[in-house]
C-alpha cells in the first residue's frame, strides 16, 4: 500500500474536492480489476451481533459514502461491514461550502456538511446496482426543512424504502449539523420516535418475511443521566443496537489550532475518550441487553481494543481512515 504517499498529494487540495474525486474513482473501480489499488485480504474474525454474522468487527462509519455509491470498493478494502448514508427522503444540498476542515496536528476533522445527499430513491438505485452480499448498514435521517414535529415521518419514509436492502438500519439522531436533530435523543420525543419505528419494523418484517435490526446512533455530548435515560428507552422499545458516538461539539484540545474555531462536529482523536466514556456508561446501563457499536477517534488496533474493553461488540472508523487509508483496516483487524 502506498497510502502515505498518496495522502501527501491528496492533502494538498481542498478536503471536499478530494472527497468527491475519491468517491468518483471508487465508484468506477469497486468491482473492476482496477480495485487492485486498494483491494486487500484481511483475516476472518467472525462475530455475530444483532443476529447478523460479520466477517470481522471493523466497519466503515456513516457519512463517507452518503449515497451508497462505493459499497463494493469499501468492502474490497477489507471492512467487515459498510454503513452508507445518512440519507434523507428528498435530496438536499447541505450547508454552504467550505464545510469540512482538516486539523492534522490533532488527527482530527471538523465538518458541518448538513446531510448533503441525493435522496433515498437514488441510494436505493445504487444499492440495487451494487448487488453487495456483505453486511450493509443504511443510516437514515430527516430533511433540514422537515419540521421537528414531523421528523418521525421522514425516518419512517426512509425505513420503508431501504428495509428490503439493508442488513441493519441506523436511526441517526445525533448529527450536530441539522438544527433540532439532537433534541430527538431526549425524553418523550425519543420514546415516540422509537416506538413508531419499532411498530413499523414489525409491519415490514411481516411484509418482507425477514427481521432487519434497528440501531440508534447517539452523540458524545451527553451527561451520565442522559445516557442512562437513552439506554432505558432503547431497552423499553426493544431496539436492536446502539452506535456510540457521532462527532462532538466540544473544542477541547483544538481551540488554538487552525480551523479549531470552525462550527460543526469534531471527529478523530479529540473525540476518542468522550466516545469511550459514553460506551462505558451505556454498557453499565444496558447490562448486555443490546450490543454497542463503538466509533470515535479510532486510529489503531489499540484504540479499537479500548472501545471493545469499554463494552463495544463492533467498531467503526471514519477520520482515522481519512488519515491512514486502507492499511488501517488491516492493522485493526489483525490486532483484535
Ligand atoms: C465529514 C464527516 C461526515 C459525517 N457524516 C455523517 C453522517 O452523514 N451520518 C452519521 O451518522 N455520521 C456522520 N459522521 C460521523 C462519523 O460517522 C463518526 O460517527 C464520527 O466522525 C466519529 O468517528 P471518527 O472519529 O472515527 O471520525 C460524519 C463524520 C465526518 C468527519
Amino acid at each position: 500500500m502506498f497510502y502515505p504517499a498518496i495522502r501527501k498529494v491528496l492533502f494538498q487540495f481542498d478536503p471536499e474536492t478530494i472527497h468527491e474525486l475519491t468517491i468518483k474513482s471508487l465508484k468506477n473501480t469497486g468491482k473492476s480489476p482496477l480495485n487492485f489499488f486498494y483491494k486487500q485480504q484481511v483475516q476472518d474474525k467472525p462475530v455475530n451481533v444483532m443476529g447478523i454474522n460479520f466477517p470481522n468487527p471493523v466497519g466503515l462509519a456513516a457519512g463517507l459514502d452518503k449515497n451508497g455509491e462505493c459499497i463494493n470498493a469499501f468492502a474490497a478494502m477489507g471492512f467487515g461491514f459498510v454503513e452508507v448514508g445518512t440519507i434523507t427522503p428528498r435530496p438536499q444540498p447541505g450547508n454552504d461550502k467550505p464545510r469540512i476542515f482538516r486539523l492534522p496536528e490533532a488527527n482530527a476533522v471538523i465538518n458541518r456538511m448538513g446531510f448533503n445527499n441525493k435522496g433515498v430513491d437514488y441510494l436505493v438505485s445504487q444499492v440495487q446496482a451494487a448487488n453487495f452480499k456483505g453486511v450493509l448498514g443504511i443510516n437514515i435521517g430527516k430533511n433540514k426543512d422537515t419540521p421537528e414535529e414531523n421528523a418521525k415521518d421522514d425516518y419512517l419514509h426512509c425505513m420503508r424504502k431501504v428495509y428490503d436492502l439493508a442488513t441493519y438500519i441506523t436511526v441517526n439522531i445525533s448529527s450536530p449539523n441539522t438544527p433540532g436533530l439532537r433534541s430527538l435523543q431526549y425524553g418523550e420525543a425519543l420514546d415516540e420516535l422509537l416506538s413508531a419505528l419499532k411498530a413499523e419494523q414489525k409491519v415490514l418484517a411481516e411484509k418482507y418475511g425477514k427481521y432487519i435490526p434497528l440501531a440508534v446512533k447517539i452523540a458524545p455530548d451527553l451527561s451520565a443521566e442522559e445516557v442512562n435515560s437513552i439506554a432505558q428507552s432503547l431497552i423499553d422499545n426493544e431496539i436492536d443496537g446502539v452506535i456510540a458516538t457521532n462527532t462532538t461539539l466540544s473544542r477541547e484540545g483544538v481551540e488554538d489550532l487552525e480551523f479549531g474555531g470552525e462550527q460543526g462536529g469534531l471527529s478523530g482523536q479529540p473525540v476518542k475518550d468522550k466516545s469511550t466514556q459514553v460506551i462505558k456508561l451505556l454498557s453499565e446501563a444496558l447490562d448486555n441487553k443490546l450490543p454497542i457499536i463503538g466509533v470515535g477517534g479510532i486510529a489503531s488496533s489499540l484504540d479499537a481494543n479500548e472501545k471493545i474493553q469499554a463494552g463495544a461488540s463492533l467498531v467503526q472508523v471514519y477520520t482515522g481512515f481519512i488519515y491512514q487509508g486502507p492499511p488501517l483496516v488491516k492493522e485493526i483487524v489483525n490486532g483484535l
